[in-house]
């Protein structure tokens, strides 16, 4: 289809973090914010390439997703698979959306990576049978065992251990504890530095400024806007929100992956909540309802394995039929692996089940799909290279084809680790030059309702499965935040302006999105447009807030 209208509002619906006065400025050559696998990747590459690196994260180093992240690395290293098969999982889990160009370029740049991990030190499982043989796992919708793993299902912990020991042996200066809040921009839209604040112990927020010549966000993704998720307390969509208003735009963000398997902790769970890693059905596992009905029989041909959304979505039609009295949650039955293989494979969900109160090696482990993975985001190449000069993004803050309307599972750290490197390289070859900053005026906290009703509000509404009405509640709910008048700058208000701005960005593209693809489920438009495929687009201009549509893009 071509482009459609776009739909013009007010950009007065978003709210803006505070305007403060700063009482303290830095001066660099590249500021990164956020890091895990791609920030640290980006200032690591950048730094070896004699440029001046501040790496600035929201919590402690190690604190972010990458550390969380159980499954793996999807890599091409077994002889007996191919890059073609990997590029087909993933343009097959992606719901036609993704750029092939892009996918065929990360697919074949993966193992490099994870090479690059190894030789700074990393280490991954080895086949216990073949001990010179990396161990390969499988996970939904992928046709080969190919995702790497560590310490069993402690991989992104091993991945983050080496990028951080490798970050305290380079020249990267690391400022721990400080909020990107917006860029600040020349006169002529080009960005050149930052408006941040440290946190102190508090939560409340001592303001600064970095001057620098070009910004790399890698803050992650935004799974905080739902009232469950697997995403640490700190993604809260930050960088989205910053390089919107920055002039960015930002592509598909209503695509939101829910992971099927997250540990349920009672209808009152709140936050982050325990991942049950993909590949525990990978080794076998499998999902029954309270009945003890399998969920997936019938519905895909790759079973338990099928892609995310189709798990997620078939989970919640059943959860809607209530079998056995229970509508809140499923199981996920993997007592069939036996103690030593889940001992030995999954020590990290093991030891989560049984703080739970759940031993997976007796009883089915009670479960139900929460915010996991931002498919869509600020819209640049696998450089990092967005729209406006000075600004990059890397990692799951970027939308960059890779994967489309619902990433296959372990995409994303090689993804993260790809991207991250080639923009810093690139920082390291040339730097943007932009002009004098212009000053922007303090002004008040806006307020933007509580970080809870929020998330509440956009589970209930933007959740699993979506429909017109139910977004229009959504929208209205946001329209009117509880309170009133400017607040208190804090972290708290700071990350509830960026959750609200996550929340309306994805009500919006949700709305404008009137089919069902990948992750997108609408329950008033059940199948994928007959006009093929398209990208919803947001972008800020003066303001006007533009939402936009347009074919599927190309990589050159
Ligand atoms: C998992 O271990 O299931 C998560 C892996 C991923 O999201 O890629």
């Amino acid at each position: 289809m071509s482009a459609r209208a776009a739909v013009v509002l007010p950009a007065s619906m978003l709210r803006r973090p505070p305007q403060l006065a700063p009482s303290w400025e830095l001066q660099t050559e590249v500021v990164v914010v956020g890091a895990g696998a791609a920030g640290l990747s980006a200032a690591l590459a950048a730094a070896a390439g004699g440029r001046r690196v501040l790496l600035l994260t929201k919590g402690a180093l190690g604190s972010g997703a990458t550390a969380l992240a159980q499954g793996g690395m999807a890599a091409v290293v077994d002889p007996a698979d191919c890059s073609d098969r990997h590029v087909h999982d993933t343009l097959a889990a992606g719901g036609g959306l993704c750029d092939p160009g892009t996918v065929r370029d990360l697919v074949h740049a993966a193992p490099a990576e994870l090479a690059r991990l190894r030789a700074l030190g990393a280490t991954f499982d080895h086949d216990p049978h073949r001990p010179d043989t990396l161990a390969l796992t499988r996970e939904g919708g992928h046709s080969h065992r190919r995702i790497v793993h560590a310490g069993g299902d402690a991989t992104g912990a091993e991945v983050d251990r080496a990028l951080v020991a490798e970050l305290r042996r380079s020249a990267v200066q690391v400022l721990e504890h400080v909020v990107a809040l917006d860029a600040i921009r020349d006169s002529e839209g080009t960005v050149v530095g930052l408006s941040v604040a440290c946190v102190e112990q508090t939560g409340r927020l001592d303001p600064g400024v970095v001057l620098a010549q070009a910004v790399v966000l890698a803050t992650g993704g935004l799974g905080q806007a739902w009232a469950a998720t697997t995403n640490p307390a700190g993604a809260t969509g930050d960088g989205q929100g910053l390089a919107l208003r920055a002039g960015a735009e930002i592509r598909d963000i209503e695509f939101v992956q829910f992971h099927p398997t997250v540990l349920w902790r009672g209808p009152g769970a709140r936050g982050r909540q325990p991942l049950i890693s993909e590949a525990v059905r990978g080794e076998g596992a499998v999902l029954v309802d309270a009945t003890g009905q399998r969920v997936m029989a019938g519905v895909h041909r790759l079973g338990d394995l099928a892609p995310r959304d189709v798990v997620a979505a078939a989970m919640h039609r059943r959860m809607a039929e209530a079998r056995g009295g229970v509508s809140t949650h499923l199981f996920l039955d993997a007592t069939g692996l036996g103690a030593a293989l889940l001992q030995r494979r999954f020590p990290t969900v093991l030891a989560l089940c049984r703080t739970a109160g759940v031993d997976p090696v007796r009883e089915p482990i009670p479960v139900a799909p929460g915010a996991h993975y931002a498919c869509g985001g600020v819209t640049a190449d696998l450089s990092g290279r967005t729209g406006v000069r000075g600004l990059f993004a890397v990692g799951e803050t970027a939308s960059t084809g890779v994967h489309g309307a619902n990433r296959l599972a372990s995409n994303s750290l090689p993804e993260a680790l790809l991207a991250g490197r080639r923009a810093g390289e690139l920082l390291a070859a040339q730097l943007p030059s932009g002009r004098e900053p212009v000053v922007f005026p303090a002004g008040p906290t806006p307020p933007a309702g509580s970080r809870a009703a929020t998330a509440v509000a956009t589970s209930r509404w933007a959740g699993v499965v979506r429909s017109t009405a139910g977004l229009q509640r959504l929208l209205d709910h946001l329209g009117d935040p509880a309170a009133t008048g400017p607040v208190e700058a804090t972290l708290e208000t700071v990350e509830a302006a960026a959750l609200h701005t996550v929340s309306t960005m994805v009500c919006l593209a949700a709305l404008a999105r009137q089919e069902s693809r990948g992750c997108h489920r609408r329950s008033d438009a059940p199948e994928p447009s007959p006009h093929g495929a398209w990208h919803v687009t947001l972008q800020l201009e003066e303001d006007r807030l533009q939402i936009g549509s347009r074919a599927r893009d190309h990589a050159a």
